[in-house]
Protein backbone atom coordinates (compact mmCIF):
# COMPACT_ATOMS: atom_id res chain seq x y z
CA UNK A 1 0.00 0.00 0.00
CA UNK A 2 1.09 3.59 -0.23
CA UNK A 3 -0.34 6.63 0.86
CA UNK A 4 1.00 10.21 0.52
CA UNK A 5 0.46 12.92 2.11
CA UNK A 6 0.41 16.59 1.50
CA UNK A 7 1.39 18.17 4.53
CA UNK A 8 -0.48 21.63 4.73
CA UNK A 9 -1.02 23.85 7.37
CA UNK A 10 2.21 24.94 9.12
CA UNK A 11 1.90 28.28 8.80
CA UNK A 12 -1.88 28.75 10.19
CA UNK A 13 -1.07 26.50 12.83
CA UNK A 14 2.20 28.66 13.99
CA UNK A 15 -0.40 31.97 13.80
CA UNK A 16 -2.95 30.04 15.76
CA UNK A 17 0.24 29.43 18.36
CA UNK A 18 1.29 33.38 18.23
CA UNK A 19 4.22 31.62 16.82
CA UNK A 20 6.74 32.59 13.74
CA UNK A 21 5.83 30.39 10.58
CA UNK A 22 9.31 28.16 10.91
CA UNK A 23 8.33 27.22 13.92
CA UNK A 24 5.28 25.15 12.38
CA UNK A 25 7.30 23.87 9.85
CA UNK A 26 9.72 22.56 12.43
CA UNK A 27 6.98 20.70 14.29
CA UNK A 28 5.49 19.58 11.07
CA UNK A 29 8.98 17.58 10.53
CA UNK A 30 8.64 16.53 13.95
CA UNK A 31 5.09 14.63 12.73
CA UNK A 32 7.36 12.51 10.02
CA UNK A 33 8.85 10.51 12.17
CA UNK A 34 5.72 9.42 14.02
CA UNK A 35 3.79 8.69 10.65
CA UNK A 36 6.27 6.84 9.39
CA UNK A 37 6.33 4.54 12.49
CA UNK A 38 2.88 3.73 12.29
CA UNK A 39 3.21 3.37 8.45
CA UNK A 40 5.73 0.58 9.26
CA UNK A 41 3.42 -0.86 12.51
CA UNK A 42 0.24 -0.88 9.81
CA UNK A 43 1.97 -2.87 7.03
CA UNK A 44 2.17 -0.01 4.71
CA UNK A 45 5.20 -0.35 2.15
CA UNK A 46 5.13 3.18 0.67
CA UNK A 47 5.10 7.21 2.39
CA UNK A 48 5.58 9.92 -0.03
CA UNK A 49 5.54 13.48 1.48
CA UNK A 50 4.67 16.82 -0.60
CA UNK A 51 7.25 18.93 1.02
CA UNK A 52 7.20 21.72 -1.25
CA UNK A 53 5.69 22.51 -4.45
CA UNK A 54 7.86 24.16 -7.27
CA UNK A 55 5.40 26.88 -6.21
CA UNK A 56 6.76 27.22 -2.86
CA UNK A 57 9.96 28.81 -4.18
CA UNK A 58 7.72 31.83 -4.42
CA UNK A 59 7.34 32.50 -0.73
CA UNK A 60 9.90 34.88 1.01
CA UNK A 61 13.49 34.28 0.69
CA UNK A 62 14.08 33.60 4.57
CA UNK A 63 10.82 30.97 4.52
CA UNK A 64 12.62 29.18 1.24
CA UNK A 65 16.25 29.01 3.42
CA UNK A 66 14.41 28.06 6.35
CA UNK A 67 12.76 24.93 4.74
CA UNK A 68 15.77 24.01 2.67
CA UNK A 69 18.01 23.85 5.75
CA UNK A 70 15.35 21.78 7.25
CA UNK A 71 15.07 19.26 4.69
CA UNK A 72 19.21 18.73 4.86
CA UNK A 73 19.53 18.56 8.72
CA UNK A 74 16.44 15.92 8.10
CA UNK A 75 18.56 13.97 5.95
CA UNK A 76 21.59 14.20 8.36
CA UNK A 77 19.69 13.50 11.01
CA UNK A 78 17.72 10.42 10.25
CA UNK A 79 20.28 8.71 7.29
CA UNK A 80 21.68 6.54 9.52
CA UNK A 81 18.11 4.93 11.28
CA UNK A 82 16.73 5.04 7.82
CA UNK A 83 19.68 2.68 6.82
CA UNK A 84 18.98 0.47 9.67
CA UNK A 85 15.57 0.31 9.44
CA UNK A 86 16.31 -0.55 5.64
CA UNK A 87 14.56 2.09 4.69
CA UNK A 88 14.67 3.20 0.53
CA UNK A 89 15.09 6.64 -0.11
CA UNK A 90 13.53 8.56 -2.64
CA UNK A 91 13.40 12.34 -3.63
CA UNK A 92 11.03 13.59 -6.67
CA UNK A 93 10.81 16.55 -8.34
CA UNK A 94 13.47 18.97 -10.20
CA UNK A 95 16.34 18.51 -7.93
CA UNK A 96 18.61 20.47 -9.92
CA UNK A 97 16.93 23.95 -8.38
CA UNK A 98 17.40 22.83 -4.91
CA UNK A 99 20.64 24.53 -2.82
CA UNK A 100 23.69 22.10 -3.77
CA UNK A 101 24.20 21.12 0.05
CA UNK A 102 20.67 19.62 0.01
CA UNK A 103 21.08 18.10 -3.27
CA UNK A 104 24.41 15.95 -2.59
CA UNK A 105 22.77 14.58 1.15
CA UNK A 106 19.88 13.22 -1.29
CA UNK A 107 21.86 11.97 -3.52
CA UNK A 108 24.24 10.44 -0.65
CA UNK A 109 21.19 8.82 0.67
CA UNK A 110 19.22 7.66 -2.11
CA UNK A 111 22.29 5.69 -3.64
CA UNK A 112 23.29 4.40 0.08
CA UNK A 113 19.44 3.15 0.43
CA UNK A 114 18.48 2.55 -3.17
CA UNK A 115 19.10 -1.55 -2.25
CA UNK A 116 16.53 -1.73 0.62
CA UNK A 117 12.97 -3.07 -0.41
CA UNK A 118 11.60 -3.11 3.56
CA UNK A 119 10.31 0.35 3.06
CA UNK A 120 10.00 3.25 0.54
CA UNK A 121 10.14 6.44 1.91
CA UNK A 122 9.58 9.71 -0.67
CA UNK A 123 9.72 13.46 -0.06
CA UNK A 124 8.77 15.48 -3.01
CA UNK A 125 10.90 18.45 -3.21
CA UNK A 126 10.17 21.27 -5.95
CA UNK A 127 7.51 18.84 -7.32
CA UNK A 128 4.84 19.43 -9.69
CA UNK A 129 3.12 17.33 -11.78
CA UNK A 130 2.81 19.42 -14.79
CA UNK A 131 6.87 20.19 -15.33
CA UNK A 132 6.62 16.32 -14.34
CA UNK A 133 4.57 15.75 -17.47
CA UNK A 134 6.37 18.09 -19.20
CA UNK A 135 9.82 17.09 -18.58
CA UNK A 136 8.89 13.19 -19.21
CA UNK A 137 7.24 14.02 -22.28
CA UNK A 138 9.98 15.98 -23.79
CA UNK A 139 12.52 13.14 -22.70
CA UNK A 140 10.24 10.36 -24.30
CA UNK A 141 10.14 12.10 -27.78
CA UNK A 142 14.22 12.16 -27.26
CA UNK A 143 14.41 8.45 -27.69
CA UNK A 144 14.50 7.56 -31.08
CA UNK A 145 13.06 3.86 -30.07
CA UNK A 146 9.71 5.04 -28.86
CA UNK A 147 6.87 3.50 -30.96
CA UNK A 148 4.99 7.08 -30.10
CA UNK A 149 1.84 4.91 -32.25
CA UNK A 150 1.67 2.07 -29.67
CA UNK A 151 2.72 4.07 -26.35
CA UNK A 152 1.12 2.34 -23.34
CA UNK A 153 0.59 4.01 -19.95
CA UNK A 154 3.12 1.98 -18.36
CA UNK A 155 5.71 2.95 -21.48
CA UNK A 156 4.82 6.58 -20.62
CA UNK A 157 5.29 6.27 -16.91
CA UNK A 158 9.48 5.10 -17.21
CA UNK A 159 9.65 8.28 -17.85
CA UNK A 160 8.09 10.06 -14.58
CA UNK A 161 9.84 11.01 -11.23
CA UNK A 162 7.40 8.45 -10.00
CA UNK A 163 8.33 5.51 -12.20
CA UNK A 164 9.70 3.28 -8.84
CA UNK A 165 6.60 3.80 -7.09
CA UNK A 166 3.45 1.73 -7.22
CA UNK A 167 0.10 4.22 -7.50
CA UNK A 168 -0.66 5.81 -4.55
CA UNK A 169 -3.84 4.10 -2.56
CA UNK A 170 -4.47 6.71 0.14
CA UNK A 171 -3.89 10.69 -0.69
CA UNK A 172 -4.24 12.63 2.67
CA UNK A 173 -4.38 16.10 3.05
CA UNK A 174 -4.67 18.57 6.41
CA UNK A 175 -5.98 21.49 7.42
CA UNK A 176 -8.96 21.45 5.49
CA UNK A 177 -8.16 22.64 1.66
CA UNK A 178 -9.74 19.76 -0.56
CA UNK A 179 -7.49 19.22 -3.48
CA UNK A 180 -4.68 18.34 -4.86
CA UNK A 181 -2.30 21.32 -5.45
CA UNK A 182 -0.58 19.61 -8.86
CA UNK A 183 0.92 16.48 -6.37
CA UNK A 184 0.78 13.30 -8.19
CA UNK A 185 -2.10 14.31 -10.76
CA UNK A 186 -1.42 11.00 -13.06
CA UNK A 187 -0.35 8.56 -10.51
CA UNK A 188 -3.24 9.82 -8.56
CA UNK A 189 -5.89 8.87 -11.01
CA UNK A 190 -7.64 5.83 -8.38
CA UNK A 191 -6.41 7.45 -4.87
CA UNK A 192 -8.62 7.29 -2.28
CA UNK A 193 -8.47 11.01 -0.80
CA UNK A 194 -9.14 11.04 2.55
CA UNK A 195 -8.89 15.59 3.76
CA UNK A 196 -8.86 16.57 7.76
CA UNK A 197 -9.60 19.92 9.41
CA UNK A 198 -6.05 18.96 11.39
CA UNK A 199 -3.30 21.04 10.86
CA UNK A 200 0.00 19.15 9.93
CA UNK A 201 1.71 19.77 12.94
CA UNK A 202 -1.45 18.33 15.27
CA UNK A 203 -1.37 15.38 12.49
CA UNK A 204 -0.53 12.43 15.18
CA UNK A 205 -0.76 8.47 15.19
CA UNK A 206 -4.47 8.77 16.05
CA UNK A 207 -5.26 10.28 13.11
CA UNK A 208 -3.76 8.62 10.82
CA UNK A 209 -5.51 5.35 12.27
CA UNK A 210 -8.77 6.96 11.57
CA UNK A 211 -7.60 7.73 8.04
CA UNK A 212 -6.33 4.24 7.28
CA UNK A 213 -9.71 2.96 8.56
CA UNK A 214 -11.88 5.08 6.69
CA UNK A 215 -9.49 3.65 3.59
CA UNK A 216 -10.75 0.44 4.86
CA UNK A 217 -14.17 0.92 4.60
CA UNK A 218 -14.16 2.16 1.32
CA UNK A 219 -15.07 0.78 -2.39
CA UNK A 220 -12.36 0.60 -4.85
CA UNK A 221 -14.00 -0.18 -8.16
CA UNK A 222 -11.12 1.60 -10.20
CA UNK A 223 -14.01 1.97 -12.76
CA UNK A 224 -14.67 -1.44 -12.78
CA UNK A 225 -18.46 -2.87 -11.85
CA UNK A 226 -18.86 -3.69 -8.68
CA UNK A 227 -18.55 -7.61 -7.95
CA UNK A 228 -21.61 -7.43 -5.40
CA UNK A 229 -23.84 -5.94 -7.79
CA UNK A 230 -22.90 -7.98 -10.95
CA UNK A 231 -23.81 -11.23 -9.03
C1 LIG B 1 2.54 23.60 4.04
O1 LIG B 1 2.14 24.42 5.10
C2 LIG B 1 3.84 23.05 4.33
C3 LIG B 1 4.98 23.31 3.62
C4 LIG B 1 5.05 24.18 2.45
C5 LIG B 1 6.26 22.72 4.04
C6 LIG B 1 6.19 21.29 4.46
C7 LIG B 1 7.41 20.98 5.17
C8 LIG B 1 7.49 20.34 6.35
C9 LIG B 1 6.37 19.72 7.08
C10 LIG B 1 8.83 20.28 6.94
C11 LIG B 1 9.44 18.95 7.07
C12 LIG B 1 9.64 18.17 5.85
C13 LIG B 1 10.65 17.31 5.70
C14 LIG B 1 10.68 16.42 4.52
C15 LIG B 1 11.75 17.21 6.67
P1 LIG B 1 1.98 25.98 4.81
O2 LIG B 1 3.26 26.64 5.18
O3 LIG B 1 1.53 26.19 3.41
O4 LIG B 1 0.85 26.34 5.83
P2 LIG B 1 -0.30 27.43 5.65
O5 LIG B 1 -1.10 27.01 4.45
O6 LIG B 1 -1.07 27.31 6.92
O7 LIG B 1 0.39 28.76 5.49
Amino acid sequence: MHVAFIMDGNGRWAQAHGLPRHEGHRRGASVIKKVLRVAEKSGIKYVTFFAFSSENFSRPESEVNFLMNLFEKFLKKYGKTLCEREVHFRAIGNLSQLPLNLQLAIEKLAQSTAHFDKFHLTVALNYGARSEVIQATGNLLKNKDVDVENLTWEDFEQYLYTKDLPDPDLIIRTSGEQRLSNFLLLKSAYAELYFTKTYWPDFNEEEFLLAIEDYGARERRMGKINDKTNN
